[in-house]
């Protein structure tokens, strides 16, 4: 058995090595995450540490484990459920296979920028907790976003939906990216996040989708050579507690989990927006070369918007396709 699942599968409790404030605390949270320390998800997982700790009074602990050590995203959310593993961070499209009721943050082209996610986010964040509590047994105390996925390649740059054509492009295991690239004319590549920077150093696939900031936390830049600005779905992930252990704290430890999470949330999306900008320069620099949006960016979006109603019964069904999508538009105008 790897060392990871054996984590997975024993209590944090009998690691006695792993914080002598283990014992002292009445309560000890893992936090997995699937990025390395020097991705924003790692500094919203220390925020996320240093609030739960300061507004519990040190009742709560927090121990972060990052890059996969519990098990990548999608068996970590199943742990959740389980109430074996407390907390974690996920790529959206990692955990709706679990919870499908949260793919409505995924639909393409559904937002235009930060400022229409972060209102849009914040007002679907209870009634989507109703929903994926029960389709997961997950609540989402935060919700963090990190910019536009953006498409890298090797060798070939993609500048045109012609362009993607030949082109083997991972995307993370959900329905939603894997039609969406369809629409697009090909067929990609399903595949974990943990095995996505050998895989492309390998060759066995040409490109994938993410962020910038984990081209360069990544170190994508080592073995990608094009980004291609397709705008088409933000990077939002929920800053996930198991119900499970939720309904285990007493409520003023609910309401310190949910202050920090919620204030974290805020931290991650300001410091992602700033570290989007520097990731940009650096990118170059490192021997990227940006190409901007696609020159035909308006077929994109015709093509992939055009297949939305498709997605709705993976989704948790139409209805609440509709109205997780009336109560985003609300608050967007709104604000
Ligand atoms: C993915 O592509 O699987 C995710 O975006 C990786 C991540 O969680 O950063």
């Amino acid at each position: 058995m790897s060392f990871k699942k054996i984590m997975a599968g024993i209590g944090v409790c009998s690691l006695g090595f792993a914080s002598s404030a283990v014992f002292s605390a009445d309560f000890n949270m893992r936090l997995s995450h699937g990025d390395n320390e020097s991705n924003p998800t790692h500094h919203a997982a220390l925020k996320f540490q240093e609030l739960v700790e300061e507004y519990s009074d040190g009742r709560i602990e927090v121990e972060i484990y990052p890059s996969n050590q519990l098990g990548d995203e999608q068996e970590v959310a199943q742990s959740m459920r389980r109430g074996t593993i407390e907390s974690a961070i996920v790529y959206t499209g990692n955990l709706v296979p679990l919870a499908p009721s949260a793919g409505v943050l995924m639909l393409p082209y559904a937002f235009t920028s930060s400022e229409e996610a972060w209102p849009a986010m914040d007002a679907l964040q209870e009634p989507l907790n109703e929903r994926i509590s029960k389709e997961a047994g997950v609540r989402a105390v935060g919700l963090l976003e990190k910019g536009f996925r953006v498409l890298t390649t090797a060798e070939e740059p993609v500048r045109t939906l012609d362009d993607l054509e030949g082109q083997n492009i991972r995307v993370s295991p959900n329905n939603i990216a894997i039609e969406t690239f369809k629409a697009w004319g090909i067929d990609p590549t399903p595949m974990a996040w943990a095995e996505v920077f050998s895989a492309l150093q390998q060759g066995v696939i040409d490109g994938q989708e993410n962020p910038y900031t984990t081209a360069i936390s990544s170190n994508f830049y080592e073995v990608q050579d094009y980004i291609t600005e397709i705008h088409y779905m933000m990077w939002t992930g929920p800053l996930l507690v198991s119900e499970q252990f939720y309904q285990r704290l007493p409520d003023d430890l609910q309401d310190a989990v949910d202050r920090a999470g919620v204030e974290t949330a805020n931290y991650e999306r300001e410091l992602s927006a700033k570290l989007t900008e520097e990731a940009k320069n650096e990118l170059v620099d490192l021997g990227m070369e940006l190409l901007g949006p696609p020159e035909d960016e308006a077929q994109w979006q015709e093509k992939a918007k055009a297949i939305w109603p498709e997605f709705y019964e993976d989704i948790g069904g139409e209805e609440w396709a509709l109205e997780a999508q009336r109560i985003m538009d609300e608050a967007i105008n709104n604000q």
